[in-house]
């Protein structure tokens, strides 16, 4: 895809990976519409910057679909979705007593993290399939998806998060196999440690441990660095119902 004046989505990017990348994406010309609920982060970190905010929050049926209407209303149309809402729940499947953990917390974590992205990107997908096809590869789109390593590996305490990225990683294919003859990929990506705010928060202590388990470059992954591997999907067009790991070759141990 030429990116340059279409139209990109990017959900959670108000903070971190989702911030990263729809800077990227600003800067290689792209219009782009966030979904978010963190109004006040947005206002703070895209004062330069002609990004259009939209309040949603994505493990809600309808405000994805009023949002996903609001950005039809302003930019007509939608080229590239880009999921990156989430949040990190770790909590053990017993608690100190021995007593099985209420269900809330699980499910909350599969609501926002896997239903959230289905929830856009249905949405976005529909959208996109009203778009004329580009000449080069008859494409109308693509949405990409964050997993996480912890799909594969999941930590003690990461039953939910774990859960919900590898929903993430198995809906990869039925999506793009769902969409193929409409010219929409679908990809998603799995990091590993990178370093924004959901990482940053952790005890250095916490993160020395993480970054040890990384083979090399030995650090934090750099936002940027997911923002270009997602910038690259859209711009190489053979790249589908694909999951790429962006880690280090990070591989968690078993505690
Ligand atoms: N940081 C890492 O090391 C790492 C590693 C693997 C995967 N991931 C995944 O990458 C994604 C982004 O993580 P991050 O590190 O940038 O986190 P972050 O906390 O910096 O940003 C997440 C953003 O999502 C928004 N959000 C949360 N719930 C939402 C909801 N229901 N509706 C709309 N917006 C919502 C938050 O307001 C926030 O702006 C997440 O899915 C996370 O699981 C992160």
């Amino acid at each position: 895809m030429e990116v340059k004046a279409k139209v990109a989505l990017v959900t959670g990017g108000a903070s971190g990976l989702g911030l990263a990348t729809a800077k990227v994406l600003l800067n290689a010309g792209m219009q782009v519409a966030i979904f978010d609920l963190n109004q006040e982060a947005f206002d703070q970190e895209y004062k330069n910057q002609d990004a259009a905010f939209f309040k949603v929050d994505v493990s809600d049926e309808s405000s994805v679909e009023d949002g996903m209407a609001a950005l039809k209303d302003r930019f007509a149309s939608l080229h590239l979705c880009i999921n990156c809402a989430g949040i990190a729940p770790a909590k053990r499947i017993l608690d100190r007593a021995g007593d099985a953990i209420p269900l809330a917390g699980f499910a909350k974590a599969i609501n926002v993290n896997l239903i959230g992205s289905f929830n856009v990107a249905r949405c976005a997908a529909a959208l996109m399939a009203l778009n004329a096809v580009d000449e080069l590869d008859a494409e109308r789109g693509l949405i990409i998806n964050t997993a996480s390593v912890a799909a594969y590996d999941g930590q003690i305490g990461q039953c939910a998060y774990s859960a919900s990225k590898g929903g993430i990683v198995s809906m990869t294919l039925p999506m793009a196999r769902d969409l193929a003859n409409l010219g929409i990929r679908v990809n998603a990506i799995a990091p590993g440690i990178m370093g924004t705010p959901m990482l940053l928060a952790m005890p250095e202590k916490v993160q020395d441990a993480l970054v040890s388990n990384v083979q090399f470059p030995k650090r934090l992954g750099y936002p940027e660095e997911f923002a270009r591997l997602a910038l690259h999907m859209a711009e190489n067009a053979y790249i589908n119902a694909e999951v790429i790991r962006l880690d280090g070759a990070i591989r968690m141990p078993a505690a």
